[in-house]
C-alpha cells in the first residue's frame, strides 16, 4: 500500500490494494476501470465542483429510478455504451441479423396472435402489412420461430405509456411462424418518439444540445431451437431521426422499405384498406455454438 499519495502513483496505489484472491476478470475489469478514470480525471483536470457535480447527477439518476423506470440504462442508452456492449456481445456473425438494444418498453406478457392478426386495436395510423422468413444462417427455413414484437402508435407512444387512451397489449404480439418459417401480421407504421426526458438524462440531453427522438422501429425478439435469440429492431426507412438515434441503435441492414401499395387485390389478399405500406424481410438465426466437450 502506497503511503505518500500521488498524482502518479494513485492509480497503481489503488490497483495493488486489490487483494491476490480477487476473481480475475473482476481484476481485469477493476484494474482497467481504474486505470481509465484517474487517467480521465488527469486528462481534464476535473475540479472539485465538477466532481460534485457528477456525484449529483449519478445520485438524482438512482433517485430517478423504480422498478419501472431504469434511468441508469436509459444513461448508457445515450452514451452509445448500451449499443457498444451490445455489439461486442452480439459480433456480427457472416450474414445473421444484427441485433440493437431491448429498451424500457418491452412487456413480459404480449398478447398472442395467430399469423395474420393485427396488433393494432386503435385504428388511427396508416395501415401497414409486415411479412417476412425466419431462417438458419445456411438459408434452412425455421418452422415455429417464435416472434415477440411491440411498437409504438401513430403518435409515437407505446401502449403503456397511454393506459387511457391504447388498450393494454396494443402495438404487440407473440406469433409463431408456419411450418415455412414464414410470418406475417397486420399493424399501423409507428412513428418516431421521444425517449423520456423528465430526469437527469433529459437533462443532459440538454446540455449537450441534443434532441431525445428515435427514428420509428418495431421491436423484435426472435427465438428458434438450436439458435441464438435475436434482439433487434427493424427501422422504417427515410424515417425522422434515422440518421441520428438518440441511443445510436441503427444499422444499416435493419433499415427497411415500407413500400406504399396500392393494389385493391393485395389489399383484400392481406385483409387491409388500400393504400397501405409493405415492409418484407428475413431474419436470420445464428446456430448455438456446439457444446463444449
Ligand atoms: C425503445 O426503442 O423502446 C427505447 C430504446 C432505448 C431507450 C428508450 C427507448
Ligand atoms: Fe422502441
Amino acid at each position: 500500500m502506497a503511503t505518500d499519495f500521488t498524482e502518479e502513483t494513485a492509480a497503481d496505489a489503488v490497483v495493488d490494494s486489490f487483494a491476490p484472491t480477487t476473481s480475475p476478470r473482476l481484476r481485469e475489469i477493476l484494474t482497467s476501470l481504474v486505470r481509465h478514470l484517474h487517467g480521465f480525471a488527469r486528462e481534464v483536470e476535473l475540479t472539485i465542483p465538477e466532481w460534485e457535480l457528477a456525484i449529483d447527477f449519478l445520485t438524482r439518476t438512482g433517485q430517478k429510478c423504480d422498478d419501472e423506470r431504469q434511468e441508469f440504462i436509459l444513461l448508457s442508452d445515450v452514451l452509445g455504451m448500451s449499443m457498444l456492449v451490445e455489439t461486442i456481445s452480439n459480433r456480427k456473425f457472416g450474414v445473421a441479423t444484427e441485433s440493437t438494444v431491448l429498451g424500457p418498453f418491452h412487456v413480459v406478457e404480449s398478447p398472442v396472435r395467430s399469423l395474420g392478426d393485427t396488433i393494432d386495436h386503435v385504428g388511427t395510423g396508416t395501415p401497414c402489412v409486415v411479412t417476412g422468413r425466419v431462417v438458419s444462417v445456411d438459408g434452412t427455413r425455421l418452422p415455429g420461430a417464435k416472434l415477440d414484437v411491440w411498437q409504438a402508435n401513430d403518435q409515437g407512444f407505446y401502449d403503456v405509456q397511454q393506459p387511457d387512451t391504447q388498450p393494454r397489449g396494443n402495438g404487440r404480439g407473440l406469433l409463431e411462424a408456419d411450418a415455412n418459417g414464414e410470418f406475417w401480421f397486420r399493424t399501423i407504421v409507428p412513428s418516431y418518439y421521444p425517449i423520456p426526458t423528465d430526469g437527469p438524462v433529459g437533462e443532459l440531453l440538454v446540455a449537450t444540445g441534443r434532441h431525445p427522438y428515435r427514428p420509428a422501429h418495431i421491436h423484435f425478439i426472435v427465438t428458434a431451437p438450436g439458435h441464438r435469440a435475436l434482439t433487434t429492431h427493424i427501422f422504417v426507412a427515410g424515417s425522422e431521426y434515422i440518421e441520428s438515434d438518440a441511443v445510436f441503435a441503427v444499422k444499416k441492414s435493419l433499415v427497411a422499405n415500407f413500400e406504399e401499395v396500392t393494389d385493391p387485390a393485395a389489399g383484400e389478399k392481406w385483409n387491409v384498406p388500400v393504400p397501405f405500406r409493405h415492409a418484407d424481410f428475413e431474419i436470420v438465426m445464428q446456430p448455438d455454438p456446439p457444446a463444449a466437450p
